[in-house]
């Protein structure tokens, strides 16, 4: 039976841990950080990364980069896919023809890794998933995940819609990259979050994670719908960021006449807040690197590592964003 990462997750049982920013789904994850085992040899990874589609991959990419650098002992091997599954995949045995130590993926969709995933097993390579979870035959054909519950990202985005709408409320969507985590699990967590609302969404549409298909999608609903829009969601800053230039270009002012709710929160996306543009903005955390590497150096020595760990979020108001901002890491 195939089986989707983190579907049976018991984040109930999960252990805050508030060193790193992350929990745990078993207890065995104090964190050593990256330099804590695998002892003195430089551990080759190679890191299969979705693309370069938003601020958040940009900031998750310097994290990793970051975390896997020659002064922690490692030589990383870095590969952007522009987001297509199969140059990921090529990527991927690239790293298991270079008999790497370990390989790290961040799935751009859900759906597709059974093959490979047996192949680097085959080959005796440890494989760690980070960001984005995957549907999978068999759970032992990777060794650890870490990322952002996206399930709940989306629930708080649709508790702040239900608690806006209080009336009658058109809504549009953009959605994040057709097949990948964030944007099926944002879109279920959002239903549940806005269960009971006056919510009618008018139509739905994939902008790939991007500012400039976020545009041009915003383009085609604003001429399709008009001024019957009133909400959007956008499944993250990026494509909020675009809409905004559509909305502004319809002669619609973002933040009032249309009244907007993003996900991830990187700098950007809070200015946008900050500046009344947007009117909320649910956090995804893309500073995963110091939990990957130290998953990594764990695996390879051969130690028990926790299944899974979830980054903590959290969102933010106009006011909490123009409080947050000075600080912003990313
Ligand atoms: O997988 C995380 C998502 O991927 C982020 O929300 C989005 O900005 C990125 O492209």
């Amino acid at each position: 039976m195939r089986k989707r990462l983190l579907a049976g997750l018991a984040l109930a049982g999960a252990l805050a841990l508030a060193t790193t920013g992350c929990s745990s789904s078993n207890n065995n994850a104090g964190s050593s950080g990256t330099g804590g085992s695998g002892g003195g040899k430089t551990l080759t990874v190679g890191f299969a990364q979705t693309g370069s589609e938003s601020g958040w991959r940009a900031a998750n990419t310097q994290s990793m980069k970051d975390a896997f650098s020659d002064a922690n002992g490692f030589k990383l091997i870095f590969n952007a896919a522009d987001n297509k599954q199969e140059a990921q995949i090529a990527a991927v045995r690239s790293f298991i023809n270079q008999k790497v130590d370990a390989i790290v993926i961040a799935p751009i969709t859900v759906d597709g890794w059974d093959d490979v995933l047996k192949e680097a097993k085959d080959a005796k390579i440890p494989v760690i998933l980070e960001d984005r979870t995957i549907n999978v035959s068999d759970d032992s054909l990777y060794a650890a995940w870490v990322g952002d519950d996206f399930k709940k990202e989306g629930e708080t985005a649709g508790a702040w819609a239900k608690q806006t709408a209080t009336s009658p409320t058109n809504m549009v969507v953009l959605e994040g990259t057709t097949g990948s985590a964030p944007a099926l699990d944002r879109a279920t967590g959002f239903k549940a979050g806005a269960t009971g609302a006056p919510i009618t969404t008018l139509d739905s549409q994939t902008g790939n994670f991007t500012r400039a298909d976020g545009k041009t999608v915003m383009e085609g609903f604003l001429q399709k719908y008009g001024n019957k829009i009133q909400m959007l969601f956008a499944q993250n800053d990026d494509m909020g960021l675009g809409a905004l230039d559509a909305i502004t270009a319809a002669g619609l002012t973002p933040g009032k006449d249309i009244k907007i709710v993003t996900i991830d929160a990187t700098h950007d996306g809070l200015q946008a807040l900050a500046d009344g543009k947007f009117n909320y903005v649910v956090e995804c955390n893309p500073l995963l690197g110091p939990q990957v590497a130290d998953l990594v150096k764990k695996v390879v020595a051969g130690e028990s590592v926790p299944k899974t760990q979830v980054a903590t979020d959290q969102s933010f108001t106009q006011e909490q964003a123009k409080a947050a901002l000075p600080d912003r890491k990313y």
